[in-house]
C-alpha cells in the first residue's frame, strides 16, 4: 500500500486516483476547484464516465480514496505526486502549461519530504526537464525528489477499462530507481512495463496519438477516395484489417476525430517539429483531412436537400466528440452545426449524455428530448455519434416524424440496402458513388 497524492480530477486524474485506491493505496485527490470537490465528497461526479463513480464512492467508503482543495492535505503523507491538471491547447498550437507550472510550483513550495513526482497530462518532449527546474527554483529548502512521465492512454468511455487493463506503461525518467518505484504502483496491471528516458516517454504519447489519429485520417481519405470510384470503405477497412501489420481497429470512416487528445497532439507535436525547423508535412494533412470531414456530412446533406439548406431544419442524432462520453470538446457536431447555421438551416439536436454540456455553450442548438423528438419536423437528419441506442431505432416511424426523409450517416451505422427500403434519401460516408452505397 502507497501513499499516493494526485493533482487535477479532470478526465484523467480521476480516474488514476480512483483506479490506484481501487488497487489498494491510500490516494488523496487534489483539485483548486470547491465545486468539484465537494461535489465529490457528495458523490457527484464532475465528468461522465462508465463506472467511475461506484468505484469512486466505494474507494471513498473504504477509506482509501479522498478529496481536498489543500495540496497540504494531498501531500503531508503522499510518497508519489501524480501531475493530472489540463494541458489545454495554446495560440500557435502549442500546449498551455501554466496549470502544470502552477502544480509545480504549489509542490515544490509546500513539499517537506522526499517525493517522486509523475507527469500523467501530455506534455510536451522536454516538459519533465522543465518541471524539475521548476521545483528546484521554487523549493522552500533543496529536498530530495525526482521527476517520471507516465504518459495515459486512456480512452474517454472506456477509461477505467484502459487503466485497468492498458496495453503497457511507459515510464521515462533520469532516475531509474524512481522509475522502478513508480513501475511497482504498476505492476497489479499485469501488463508489459517499459522504462526509457523523460524525452522518449513524453514522445512516445504524441507518437502514439498522431499515429492513431493518422489511422483515422487515412481511413477517411480512402473514403473520399471510394466515393469517386464505387468501392466500399467499410469492406476496404475489413479486408485490410486482417493483415496484422495493419489491424482493424481505427478504420472507421466518419465525420473525423475530436475529442481533447487528438486534435490538440497533433497540432502539438506538429508545433514542436515546426519550431525546431522540421516540415510536418504529414501531421498536417492528417489535421486537413479531419477539418475537411467534418464538410463531408453539411454538403451532403445540402445536396439531400436540394442545394441550399436555407431554411431547412436539421436534425443533428448524437453531439458528444464519440459514445460512451459527454465530452464536447472539439466535437465535430459543433463544426457542423456552425456550418448548418452560417447556411441558414435550423439546428436541433440529441445526445444521451452531452446534452447539459451543449445548452451550456451553444444555447442556439434546439435540444430534443430523445431520438424520435429530435427527428420530428426535421427536412434533413445527421448521425454524428455513434451511440447504441440509434443503431435499432423504428426508421418506419422516424421516416414519418420528418418532413423530409433526408439522412446523411455520418458514422455508417446503417445498412444502405435497407434505409433505401424504408424509403430514406440516404447518404453514407465511403459507401458507394457518392455515399450513395
Ligand atoms: C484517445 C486515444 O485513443 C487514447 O489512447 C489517448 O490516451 C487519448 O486520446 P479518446 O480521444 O478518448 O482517446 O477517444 P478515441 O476512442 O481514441 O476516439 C478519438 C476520436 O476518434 C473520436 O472522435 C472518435 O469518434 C474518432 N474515431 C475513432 C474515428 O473517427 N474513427 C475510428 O476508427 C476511431
Amino acid at each position: 500500500m502507497k501513499n499516493i497524492c494526485v493533482i487535477g480530477v479532470g478526465y484523467v486524474g480521476l480516474v488514476t486516483a480512483a483506479a490506484f485506491a481501487d488497487l489498494g493505496n491510500r490516494v488523496i485527490a487534489v483539485d483548486i476547484s470547491e465545486e468539484k470537490i465537494e461535489g465529490l465528497r457528495r458523490g457527484v461526479m464532475p465528468i461522465y464516465e462508465p463506472g467511475l463513480a461506484e468505484m469512486v464512492q466505494r474507494n471513498v467508503r473504504a477509506g482509501r480514496l479522498s478529496f481536498s482543495t489543500a495540496y497540504t492535505e494531498g501531500l503531508k503523507d503522499a510518497e508519489f505526486v501524480f501531475i493530472c491538471v489540463g494541458t489545454p491547447e495554446g495560440v500557435d498550437g502549442e500546449a498551455d502549461l501554466q496549470y502544470v507550472r502552477m502544480a509545480a510550483e504549489t509542490i515544490a513550495q509546500l513539499m517537506d519530504h522526499p517525493l517522486i513526482i509523475i507527469n500523467k497530462s501530455t506534455v510536451p518532449v522536454g516538459t519533465g526537464d522543465w518541471v524539475a527546474d521548476i521545483i528546484r527554483q521554487n523549493q522552500i529548502k533543496p529536498i530530495d525528489f525526482a521527476v517520471v512521465s507516465c504518459p495515459e492512454f486512456l480512452r474517454e468511455g472506456s477509461a477505467i477499462h484502459d487503466f485497468m487493463s492498458p496495453d503497457r506503461t511507459v515510464l521515462g525518467s533520469e532516475n531509474r530507481a524512481a522509475a522502478d518505484a513508480v513501475a511497482q504502483l504498476h505492476l497489479p496491471l499485469r501488463a508489459p512495463i517499459m522504462v526509457t528516458d523523460l524525452r522518449t516517454a513524453e514522445m512516445i504519447k504524441y507518437a502514439s496519438n498522431a499515429f492513431l489519429a493518422t489511422k483515422i485520417s487515412f481511413i477517411n481519405e480512402i473514403a473520399n477516395i471510394c466515393e469517386s470510384l464505387g468501392a466500399d470503405v467499410q469492406e476496404v477497412a475489413r479486408g485490410m484489417g486482417f493483415d496484422k501489420r495493419i489491424g482493424s481497429q481505427f478504420l472507421n470512416a466518419g465525420v473525423g476525430y475530436g475529442g481533447s487528445c487528438f486534435p490538440k497532439d497533433v497540432k502539438a507535436l506538429a508545433y514542436m517539429a515546426q519550431v525546431r525547423g522540421k516540415h510536418p508535412q504529414l501531421l498536417h494533412a492528417v489535421m486537413e483531412i479531419n477539418d475537411f470531414q467534418r464538410r463531408v456530412a453539411v454538403v451532403k446533406m445540402r445536396d439531400l436537400v436540394g442545394g441550399d439548406l436555407q431554411g431547412c431544419t436539421i436534425g443533428l442524432l448524437g453531439l458528444a466528440f464519440k459514445p460512451g462520453t459527454d465530452d464536447m470538446r472539439e466535437a465535430p457536431s459543433l463544426t457542423i452545426a456552425e456550418l448548418l447555421r452560417e447556411a441558414g438551416a435550423t439546428v436541433r439536436g440529441y445526445d444521451p449524455v452531452a446534452m447539459d454540456n451543449v445548452a451550456r455553450t451553444h444555447p442556439w442548438i434546439v435540444l430534443a428530448e430523445n431520438a424520435y423528438d429530435l427527428v420530428t419536423g426535421c427536412d434533413g437528419v445527421i448521425v454524428v455519434t455513434e451511440w447504441n441506442e440509434f443503431k435499432q431505432l423504428d426508421m418506419e416511424r422516424v421516416r414519418k416524424l420528418m418532413t423530409r426523409p433526408n439522412l446523411v450517416d455520418g458514422r455508417n451505422i446503417y445498412d444502405p440496402v435497407h434505409m433505401r427500403e424504408m424509403g430514406f434519401n440516404y447518404r453514407a460516408i465511403g459507401r458507394g458513388y457518392n455515399g450513395e452505397g
